[in-house]
């Protein structure tokens, strides 16, 4: 493929993507496969096009941030979570990136996925960037060159909870993917997740607000994982803010990310699918929750634990009037922990687009409709707690001002007012895009004249705007 059509600003992400491509296909298939063989050729062309005028291209993960010769690579939707991933990649190898000299020109492309298998293989090593140093030397690989990863002094607490969120969100992706890819062949533990869960109750103990704004991500071709993160998410802090116990929590957050693990077991065609179900194709999806369950028994995890972490998941498209599904006669009420998956799992989805829904629902209209369906599908106290946390306009939500701007609602300074947030303004930032401009809190606006004091009109969806606002967020 040429890259002579794509604008020099977007070649930088073309170059994680393919690098991403080619570490994911060498993991799997010889050398001679031919998937191996183009992302080697793609990736190939996208550094030959920058390192054109004879300069290196070094890769280097800043901040959490990808930078490809110096410059910041812009998060796109469509390769959000491939670009995160990298960074994993790299910060569990103990490397900030690498540097393509100008001589990876001439190099073979059999050379290219030796250096990646080694890349990959480098996790097993303690110090990987050692080990790496001397395979390069050996194979005498003189056209790469590693980053050793440098720990940030200068990063503020608050840029270092930032990056713990972020790292703990993606973590979570990762493990749940795993995990589903696992427990179809079953072999699946669920140590990590236990011990992901630590992390993010710990998370949600010292800032809540950071994950919500957070459960925001969406990302369309794994929209199980990352549904199963934010209801995960969405979940711990409703727990947290109606005051459960840590351990609680723990099995709340380990509920979220496995509720939808039965989804595996539904085809992409009906998960996908546009339009209405046929009643076949809904039996099919009704049976996920069960399907769920059983994987989750055969999980490899302590008893104790497993019989605790089944019932949510087993409740969780059962309403508190006890319609919905699977249909049950020996139970008479929700557990609290499916009630508490019930409101996380339908907020997650009605704020998300689907392919079957025309638009997806701004969070004050998923907030008014599931309102409507209190004490039927949903558990009223819960729902009331929901409500008061997240805020009408919750975190993470983008919302039109009085002024005809439009902001990014950041946090709620005072708990006990939840209409008056602290606002980012968002503005064009001249590359298609919006970045982030003055930030204000509605409650202490110094501007006394009440005529041009700002004020929230209404919620936008984001994606009618083309923006993630998470992205926004951990920046
Ligand atoms: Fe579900
Ligand atoms: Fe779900």
């Amino acid at each position: 493929m040429s890259n002579q059509r794509i604008q020099p600003e977007l070649l930088g992400g073309r170059l994680i993507k393919a690098f991403y491509q080619i570490v994911n296909t060498a993991r799997i298939h010889q050398d001679n496969n031919q998937l191996v063989k183009e992302s080697v050729a793609q990736f190939h062309d996208i550094l030959s096009s920058l390192s054109e005028g004879n300069s290196d291209v070094p890769v280097q993960v800043w901040r959490g941030r990808f930078h490809v010769q110096g410059e910041k690579i812009l998060y796109q939707r469509e390769i959000f979570s491939i670009i995160n991933e990298m960074v994993e990649y790299f910060s569990n190898r103990n490397l900030d990136g690498v540097n393509f000299l100008v001589s990876v020109k001439g190099v073979s492309p059999e050379d290219i996925v030796t250096f990646v298998r080694l890349l990959n293989d480098s996790i097993r090593h303690d110090n990987a960037y050692e080990w790496l140093n001397a395979q390069l030397k050996a194979n005498e690989f003189s056209w790469v060159e590693l980053y050793l990863k440098q720990e940030d002094t200068e990063q503020s607490p608050d840029m270092r909870r930032k990056e713990k969120a972020r790292h703990a969100y993606f973590h979570a992706l990762n493990t749940v993917k795993e995990v589903a890819e696992k427990a179809s062949k079953g072999i699946a533990g669920v140590r990590k997740a236990r011990r992901l869960a630590q992390t993010i109750v710990d998370l949600v103990e010292e800032d809540n607000s950071l994950l919500l704004g957070l459960s925001t991500i969406r990302d369309y071709d794994d929209y199980t994982y990352t549904h199963s993160v934010n209801v995960a998410l969405l979940a711990t802090c409703l727990g947290r803010y109606v005051g459960l116990s840590q351990v609680f929590l723990e099995h709340l957050t380990v509920c979220g990310l496995f509720h939808d693990l039965g989804k595996v077991g539904v085809s992409k065609e009906i998960l996908l699918k546009r339009g209405q179900l046929s009643a076949d194709e809904w039996d099919k999806m009704r049976r996920h929750p069960l399907i769920g369950v059983r994987k989750i028994l055969r999980l490899n995890a302590p008893h104790s634990l497993r019989s605790r972490i089944i019932l949510g998941p087993f409740e969780h498209h059962l309403n508190v009037d006890m319609t919905g599904y699977p249909k049950t006669h020996f139970m008479k009420k929700l557990s609290l922990l499916g009630k508490i998956l019930r409101i996380a799992d339908v907020y997650e989805a009605l704020t998300s687009e689907r392919v079957y829904r025309p638009r997806a629902f701004t969070p004050d209209e998923a907030l008014r409709r599931m309102w409507s369906e209190r004490g039927k599908s949903f558990d009223t106290l819960l729902l009331k707690s929901f409500i008061n946390m997240m805020g009408i306009y919750p975190i993470g939500s983008i919302v039109e001002l009085n002024t005809g701007e439009i902001g990014l609602v950041m946090e709620y300074p005072d708990e006990s007012e939840k209409s008056l947030p602290v606002i980012v303004l968002l503005k064009d930032d001249g590359k298609g895009g919006l970045e982030k401009g003055e930030a204000f809190n509605l409650a202490t606006q110094d501007n006394d004249d009440t005529f041009s004091r700002k004020s929230i009109v209404g919620g936008i969806h984001f994606s009618r705007l083309g923006i993630q606002p998470s992205l926004l967020f951990v920046q």
